[in-house]
């Protein structure tokens, strides 16, 4: 089939491969030239584990091509629409402009009969929306509500083996689930789930899960504030209720909580969304959550200062970790950059090493310095701390840190290493949650 893809950011490219890659004609269409043309050449201007691979085998069999103009993209029976919704700079709501932007351009080259697919992560309502105005723009054309679920870092797996695959559309029409069946067929082929339901069902899937995963987060987190209140452990707190099938041990890694591109955002414009529709008790709870997940990284500050002493000015830290999350270069709300930030804020000295994400954080961070070695950001260092858990820095030998750093004390933010090591190795050893 002959695909367009509207939008080539994180969620754009890595759909648009994965389609090339199931045996598709795929155009990807985005306003940022040399986006467009890093892509072209078959480089992905952002680190993900596979894509390039996916991305130069599209573009070498000639099977996925990219380019600024929009009337490529005509022709294309199905258009995925995979723009942004970033935080809206003066509020919690999600801001649609690119959204609006790019289905208003395609209703230039919408022909009838071809199919729109929403992949962006929209306020309940939207599809609606924007369903009518196509339908008045190009009669006989259709939309389905399709969310994407990807995780970056696995976004290439997730893509081409999903848990599921959710259809909204608006009832009347099976030729919009027939064309989007046939995009998938080989996902489906392999046993996929597949959920047909209405637009907002869909949109709020998305949100749901986003904000059920954000939840179990901050649960565990809150359990980490108790325990430090207590005495108790929270690592310990997790691995038993872990253990019961209902609750299940993944997400429940305590530390210094959420970050990147979508949870934060997410839940925040979830709260908006459900407030303008006066349901805002229905989530109100989400606020609790973004509040719990925030003062984990104040904690993280101020575990700092006590094993400094009382106050990090003058010190010298050596943080690793700049991404939101190992696997990544994206800095977008990360916890480890903030806390960063605020140290050094506060006077520090602060290097922070990340394999992957330091031209990102330096973008957004100026005033911090930079290195890709570990060793080299703890160089000196009077404290280390540990912010993402990158598995280089999981994998570090105390011995080995301990020989370069100035004084042997480490905060571990993601409950990552082994305390009884650490300590062993002569380490002043903190964490998050734990004695
Ligand atoms: C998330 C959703 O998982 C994905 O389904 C959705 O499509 C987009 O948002 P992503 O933002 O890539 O994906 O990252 P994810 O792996 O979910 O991690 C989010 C944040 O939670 C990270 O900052 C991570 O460090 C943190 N996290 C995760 C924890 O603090 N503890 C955990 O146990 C798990």
């Amino acid at each position: 089939m002959k695909i367009s893809v509207i939008g080539c950011g994180y969620l754009g490219a890595v759909h648009a491969a994965a389609m090339a890659s199931l045996g598709h004609e795929v155009v990807g269409v985005d306003v940022d030239a040399s986006r467009v043309a890093s892509l072209a050449a078959g480089l992905p201007p952002f680190y993900e584990p596979g894509l390039p691979e996916l991305l130069r085998s599209g573009v070498e069999r000639g099977a996925l091509t990219f380019s600024t103009n929009l009337r490529e993209a005509k022709g294309a029976a199905v258009h995925f629409v995979c723009v942004g919704t970033p935080q809206r700079p003066d509020g919690p709501g999600a801001d649609l402009t690119f959204v609006d932007a790019a289905f208003t351009a395609l209703h230039e080259i919408v022909a009838p009969g071809d199919v729109v697919v929403g992949k962006s992560t929209v306020p309940v309502g939207t599809a609606a929306r924007l369903a009518a105005e196509l339908a008045e723009a190009v009669p006989g054309a259709h939309l389905v509500w399709n969310p994407e679920f990807l995780r970056e870092g696995f976004a290439v797996g997730d893509t081409l083996s999903p848990d599921r695959v959710v259809y909204g559309v608006d009832g009347a029409a099976p030729a919009a689930t027939e064309a989007l069946d046939a995009v998938y067929a080989s996902v489906l082929a392999a046993g996929t789930p597949r959920i047909v339901t209405d637009f907002a069902t869909a949109e709020l899937v998305k949100v749901a899960a986003n904000s059920f995963l954000a939840t179990k987060i901050s649960f565990i987190n809150a359990m980490a504030e108790l325990c430090e209140t207590a005495g108790g452990d929270v690592v310990a707190l997790a691995d038993a209720i872990g253990h019961d099938e209902r609750i299940g041990r993944r997400f429940l890694g305590a530390g210094l909580g959420f970050g990147g591109g979508c949870l934060p955002k997410d839940i925040r414009a979830f709260v908006a969304r459900a407030d303008e529709l006066g349901a805002e008790n229905a989530v109100a709870f989400l606020r609790e959550v973004d509040a719990i997940n925030l003062r984990r990284r104040a904690r993280m500050v101020e575990v700092t200062e006590e094993v400094c002493g009382g106050s990090v000015a003058g010190r010298t830290i050596g943080v690793l970790g700049a991404a939101f999350k190992p696997e990544s270069d994206d800095v977008r709300d990360s916890p480890a950059l903030d806390v960063a930030a605020t140290l050094a804020a506060r006077g520090a000295h602060v290097v922070v090493a990340d394999p992957q994400a330091t031209a990102n954080a330096a973008a957004v961070r100026p005033e911090l310095r930079y290195t890709t070695n570990a060793l080299e950001a703890c160089r000196d260092a009077d404290v280390v701390l540990l912010l993402t858990e990158w598995r280089e820095f999981r994998e570090l030998d105390p011995d080995d840190l301990g020989a370069v750093v100035h004084g042997r004390r480490m905060v571990d933010g993601r409950n990552v290493l082994d305390p009884a090591r650490w300590r062993g190795a002569g380490w002043t050893y903190r964490a998050l949650g734990r004695p």
